[in-house]
């Protein structure tokens, strides 16, 4: 028998739209198996703060389709102390709290496994970004729905460049990683793809401009990832402008509205799926783990695990994309 009686909630880092399915996932399990269930509010900062409040089957219903968070979130600098964390420990057990589930990124579970470390209360993770860069599960809460945000967008700037033969530059977010660009870019049939776990790509763009130029190709859409090591879409606009006039060039910076807006079905389905597998993994005695999805299963990661190790980029998706931008 488990002696969890009562689970904190809250997210953290950057929203991710599905995070809402998720809390409510978490919220009803929770209840489902005769626990208590507490909303954190504003991350780590409600934490140390002690901003905390009961979630009720009803706290949750009509959330499942709203992006952004009702527990709202936030960037903590004092929870990277031992002090901040030390006040979210007293907190804790102020509240009578026996364990944790944080639905965010990589910075999170940062903080949750130090959290492990110095404390005797089991935190687990539920993998909540956009950026889809979190090693040791297929898919990240919010991944879909950006995705799809960013095929929309692009098809609609896809029609101007077609119309004026313009060359646009499409930034889009991802701070150190490139599968939003990459796998958007095949969406898209964009016809060149930067990310920043290439390298060589700087030179692959020239030839792909000189050649493309050949064959009279007037239009073009090239997605740059936010990380990318060149300083992103400005700077190589800037490049490309000085070395091939012929192209009328245009940036354009897709922003946070990527991070926004309803969750797509799949986004809602493995929120709604790893949330019930974080209240077990807890109930099962867990600890320090972020739940994942590997080939559509369920699987437990250490935190030590998913941040000591880097997620690949899936390198058949590059050929993809190279051969079919020809
Ligand atoms: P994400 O979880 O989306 O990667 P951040 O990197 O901003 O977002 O991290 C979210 C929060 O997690 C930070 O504001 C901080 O409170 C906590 N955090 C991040 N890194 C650490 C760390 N090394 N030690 C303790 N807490 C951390
Ligand atoms: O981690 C998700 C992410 O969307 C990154 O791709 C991006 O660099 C970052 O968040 C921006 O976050 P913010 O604008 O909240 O600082």
């Amino acid at each position: 028998m488990t002696k969890i009686k009562k689970i904190g909630v809250l997210t953290s880092g950057g929203d991710a739209p599905g995070m809402n399915a998720a809390i409510r996932a978490v919220t009803r399990t929770s209840i489902f198996h005769g626990l208590e269930v507490y909303g954190i509010r504003h991350g780590y900062e409600g934490m140390i703060n002690g901003n905390m409040k009961q979630l009720k089957s009803y706290s949750v219903s009509n959330i499942i389709q709203r992006g952004g968070t009702i527990l709202k979130t936030a960037r903590c600098k004092e929870f990277m102390t031992i002090a901040g964390r030390k006040k979210a420990y007293e907190q804790l057990k102020a509240n009578q709290i026996d364990a944790v589930v944080v639905i965010g990124g990589d910075g999170s579970f940062q903080g949750a496994r130090k959290m492990s470390e110095e404390y005797e209360i089991p935190f687990v993770g539920i993998p909540g970004t956009i950026d889809n860069d979190l090693y040791g599960t297929d898919y990240t809460i919010g991944y879909d729905t950006a995705l799809n945000t960013v095929v929309e967008a692009v098809d609609k700037i896809r029609d101007t460049a077609s119309s004026h033969n313009r060359l646009f530059f499409i930034e889009v977010m991802g701070r150190d990683a490139g599968f939003l660009a990459l796998r958007s870019g095949i969406a898209c049939g964009a016809e060149a793809v930067l990310i920043p776990e290439i390298e060589t790509h700087a030179d692959k763009l020239k030839s792909y401009l000189e050649e493309g130029f050949k064959r009279k190709k007037s239009s073009g859409i090239i997605i740059v990832a936010e990380g990318e090591k060149e300083g992103g879409a400005y700077e190589i606009a800037k490049k490309v402008s000085k070395d091939f006039a012929e192209y009328e060039v245009k940036v354009t910076i897709l922003g946070h509205i990527q991070r926004g807006g309803a969750p797509s079905a799949f986004d809602r389905v493995v929120a709604s799926t790893l949330g019930v597998a974080a209240v077990d993994a807890i109930i099962d005695d867990q600890k320090s783990i972020m739940v994942g999805s590997v080939n559509n299963k369920i699987v437990h990661v250490p935190f030590n695990k998913t941040l000591k190790n880097v997620k690949n980029i899936d390198n058949s998706l590059i050929e993809i994309s190279d051969i079919l931008s020809i």
